[in-house]
């Protein structure tokens, strides 16, 4: 089973502003920290392959919710976010077979760990959702979805 571990910790600084997204966010931070831990711990595949699972689908939710709340506040670059969640599901998808292939070993983690830290965090929370953030500031539109 996974180790309870916090691998990536919830930063303040990657907020939306707006508090469904941020929880949502944070559940995929959590699912995130629980398959590195299934891999860390070299658990077995149903459990590594059922938390994977639980990521594409919580994946698509979000997305939906986020596309969702952009459309209902006019945010212009709404299409261009589009696609980046468009290249975001297809780089889960295409990651899936591949992580569920390799090998239980030192090195496929840090693969893996790369690839949730990199895509999730730094391209899609740090980066692509920040800037609907700033829109949400510099416009101060205050939203309790
Ligand atoms: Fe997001
Ligand atoms: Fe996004």
């Amino acid at each position: 089973m996974e180790d309870g571990k916090q691998y990536i910790r919830w930063n303040q600084q990657w907020s939306v502003g707006v508090d469904s997204l941020d929880d949502d966010h944070k559940k995929l931070i959590g699912i995130i920290n629980q398959i590195i831990g299934l891999y860390a711990s070299k658990s077995e595949e149903r459990h590594l392959r059922s938390a994977i699972s639980k990521l594409m689908k919580y994946t698509g939710t979000h997305l939906k919710n986020e596309e969702q709340f952009l459309e209902s506040i006019g945010y212009p670059q709404i299409q261009q976010h589009k696609e980046v969640h468009l290249r975001l599901m297809y780089d889960v998808l295409a990651a899936k077979a591949k992580l569920l292939n390799s090998h239980y070993d030192g090195t496929s983690t840090e693969e893996l760990k790369r690839f949730l830290v990199d895509k999730w965090l730094v391209e899609h929370i740090q980066q692509g959702d920040q800037d609907y953030a700033r829109f949400l500031r510099e416009n101060s539109l205050k939203h309790a979805l």
